[in-house]
């Protein structure tokens, strides 16, 4: 009896230094002491057996062994927890989780755009300032002094030096051309501002993208053709647009420009009030006098201009039916660009 207490303490130290996991430390336990088939318990079963002179000695030895067992059990069970992260739950090969990363604002997306296509055909950028002077605003692009553009009505005044918000971006048209001279080619796009309630379809601050080409020789064909190249792009080559005459005091002739409905694609429907046409955007001929006022010969040179609305075209792009969505900068809704 013995011997076969001091052969399990043996085989079971072997046996413990083997065990490096959960499982096969579970294992061993059941192997030693499980209630039907373990090692100790079976031991102890023999006792009775043993006689009785020697009863007390091989009792002793068993409890010490007993005791001894589990107190390594449990020691090894406290190390393995201790160090081992459970692999059974978490694994460590998956990617790690991205942060969420920002992205383009819808009229971000679209001001680039155009400046890209724009890029493409020669044009530098050029944004322009935001605060400007009555004369790059308004006197310089002909209007005259009782325009009602200048009237407190739809202009924002800053009370400094007859500063203003300016209402359109053809304040970059002056500051380019009394900088350079031809041949021009530029593009500014950026925000413009007005004294608007806000609507549906307007808002006080919104965009703009103007564009300006002056050279020798530039007729209307050249803008048309160039409208024609942007709105295909920008929309798709089947589209249609047509130039309907219209008066800008910068420039002459001045035309609006309607491309078919995005929606009905000229069929007619509600968004186009059934007439199958949009409009998006103002444009014509450079002034003689717009080219005077910048030491331009107007003999020498010819131009051209367009303006278009940023968000009018972001706002047919995306399906977005108010402005107001544009600018509240809900993130439920900017993520969906
Ligand atoms: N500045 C005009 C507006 O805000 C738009 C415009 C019309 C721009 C004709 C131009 C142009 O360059 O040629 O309504």
């Amino acid at each position: 009896m013995l011997d076969d207490i001091a052969r399990v303490s043996a085989e079971f130290d072997a046996a413990l230094a083997a065990a490096n996991d959960k499982r096969a430390l579970d294992d061993l336990r059941v192997h030693y002491f499980g209630r039907k088939q373990g090692l100790v318990p079976a031991l102890f079963a023999r006792l009775r057996e043993v006689p009785k002179e020697q009863k007390k000695d091989a009792g002793d030895a068993l409890n010490k062994l007993r005791d001894r067992l589990e107190q390594a059990l449990d020691e090894k069970a406290a190390r393995i927890a201790a160090q081992s992260v459970p692999t059974d739950t978490i694994d460590v090969t998956l990617p790690a989780r991205m942060p969420r990363l920002g992205h383009l604002h819808p009229i971000s997306i679209v001001r680039m755009e155009i400046e890209g296509l724009f890029k493409e055909m020669g044009y530098t950028i050029d944004p322009g300032p935001e605060i400007e002077s009555d004369w790059y605003n308004f006197e310089a692009l002909n209007f005259t002094p009782d325009h009602p553009a200048r009237d407190t009505q739809d202009t924002f005044f800053v009370d400094v030096d007859k500063l203003l918000l300016r209402t359109h971006t053809s304040n970059v048209q002056i500051r380019t051309m009394e900088a350079h001279q031809p041949p021009i080619k530029v593009l500014s796009a950026g925000r413009v501002y007005r004294r608007d309630e806000i609507t549906m379809r307007r808002s006080p601050m919104f965009h703009q993208a103007e564009g300006l080409l002056v050279d020798r020789g530039i007729h209307i064909g050249h803008l048309r053709a160039t409208l024609e190249h942007m709105i295909r792009r920008l929309f798709g080559a089947d589209l249609q647009m047509r130039f309907r005459p219209s008066f800008f005091p910068f420039t002459e002739p001045s035309a609006e420009v309607d491309m078919s409905c995005l929606f009905c694609r000229g069929a007619g429907c509600g968004t186009c009030s059934q007439t199958g046409w949009m409009e998006i955007l103002g444009c014509g001929m450079v002034h003689p006098q717009v080219l005077r006022n910048c030491h331009i010969d107007p003999e020498e040179w010819s131009g051209f201009a367009f303006g278009l609305g940023v968000d009018r075209v972001a706002m047919l792009k995306f399906g977005v039916p108010n402005i107001r969505t544009l600018f509240e900068n809900d993130l439920r809704v900017l993520q969906q660009f």
